[in-house]
């Protein structure tokens, strides 16, 4: 059966963390899949949700099988989060959240229902976009390609190249949306440019899928969904995919949720229907642990204090960061100007360095980062920021 079997590539991102692992170099930092640190290289384990779990583990709950779209309790703590307690949607049962495992599996559950939907329609993705975001559109049986996003002259969004992207999309095109804290560039559209991109949506007939895996990350919960908010205010239907893996530090626990925008209460229960069956073809219902954990944090006011203090920690840490790598590159002696590392927002840098440089900082040095020269701020603390400045002024 698998004699002609043929050696898949490593993955560009998780892929990093095997070559890292055997490493044996003392020195080596891995920069290379969005994960947070904290200042002594530890993913932390947040207060917030230790005290959940402690107050779960004493509660001993039964295992029993989970609803096929999740409890509604986080689904209903996700929507909150995402469209705002007092968002009118909510209030006209128009939206439909389930539970998935994290953001990916939020993406490829609303993937394979757009596939079933439109099966005709194209994906369009940034360039550059999120590694997997081709691979997923594409393995769920959709032709992706481009649209115009980033410019790497100004380290900004090529905003007009977007504008002029979405107008020669077809009617019915998906369109992959990052929401705050574009991966990889760290380049987000202004409010202003939100507004414009939900006008040309809604001219164009296009459908948004918005991918939100960084909410308080940029700016905070509330200023963090401001491309979810203004999707909201059009009257557009459209799909946004969240996860819990960065800002409430769950990455193994597999937590995040898709939700969709409808037209009415009658529409989202047709539509949830629907979703539930390629949830439960997939992988029958979601696991119980971590949205359980993100539930209890959201539904209870102490925790959800801890919890947003815990993020702010966070969002300022890699805020320090940024600047720190931005002094110490200086103060390594490389005159070209990285400033613009302080600009981008979220949790990565697209440094320019280029692949040959990033293989170079990997076999020298034992610092990981993805090829396109996107590394992760989040994996730098006090102790590592100066090697890895002295190690980027090398290669430079
Ligand atoms: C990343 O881009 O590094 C993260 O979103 C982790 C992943 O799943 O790729």
């Amino acid at each position: 059966i698998f004699a002609a079997v043929e050696m898949a590539p490593r993955d560009p991102i998780l892929g990093l963390n095997e070559a890292f692992n055997a490493d044996t170099r003392a020195t080596k930092v891995n920069l290379g899949v969005g994960v947070y640190f904290d200042d002594n290289g530890k993913i932390p384990l947040l207060a917030a949700v230790k005290a959940a779990e402690e107050a779960r583990l004493k509660a001993a709950p039964p295992r029993g099988y989970q609803p096929i779209e999740g409890p509604a309790a986080y689904n209903n703590a996700v929507q909150n989060l995402l469209f705002g307690k007092d968002s009118a949607l909510l209030a006209n049962g128009q939206v439909v959240t389930v539970e998935a495992l994290g953001g990916t599996g939020a993406l490829k559950i609303g993937a394979d229902y757009l596939k079933r939907l439109n099966p005709a329609a194209k994906v369009y993705i940034s360039d550059p976009s999120w590694e997997n975001h081709r691979a997923l559109f594409e393995s769920a049986g959709f032709v992706v390609d481009n649209y115009a996003y980033y410019d790497g002259a100004t380290r900004g969004v090529n905003f007009d190249g977007m504008k002029a992207s979405l107008k020669a999309m077809a009617p019915g095109s998906i369109v992959v949306l990052h929401a705050c804290c574009h991966n990889p560039t760290g380049a987000d559209l202004s409010d202003a440019q939100w507004a414009e991109v939900v006008e040309l949506c809604q001219a164009g007939g296009l459908v948004p899928f918005l991918d939100m895996a960084y909410q308080g990350f940029a700016e905070g919960i509330d200023a963090d969904a401001v491309a979810v908010r203004a999707f909201s205010a059009s009257g557009l239907q459209f799909f946004a995919s969240s996860s819990f893996s960065k800002n409430f530090s769950l990455y193994g626990e597999r937590v995040g949720a898709l939700s969709i925008v409808t037209a009415n209460k009658d529409e989202a229960a047709r539509v949830l229907s629907q979703v539930k069956r390629v949830i439960r073809t997939n992988y029958s219902n979601p696991p119980i642990h971590g949205g359980a954990l993100v539930a209890a944090v959201l539904s209870s006011p102490e925790l959800r204090a801890m919890w947003e203090e815990e993020l702010a920690g966070m969002r300022d840490r890699i805020r320090a960061m940024r600047t720190g790598l931005v002094d110490a590159i200086k103060a390594a002696g490389v005159t070209q100007d990285f400033s613009f590392v302080v600009k981008q927002r979220g949790m990565f840098s697209y440094t320019g360095l280029s692949a040959a440089q990033v293989e170079q900082l990997k076999s020298d040095f034992g610092i990981y980062a993805v090829s396109t020269g996107r590394i992760c701020l989040a994996a730098l603390n006090t102790k590592n920021i100066g090697y890895v400045a002295d190690a980027i002024a090398k290669v430079l």
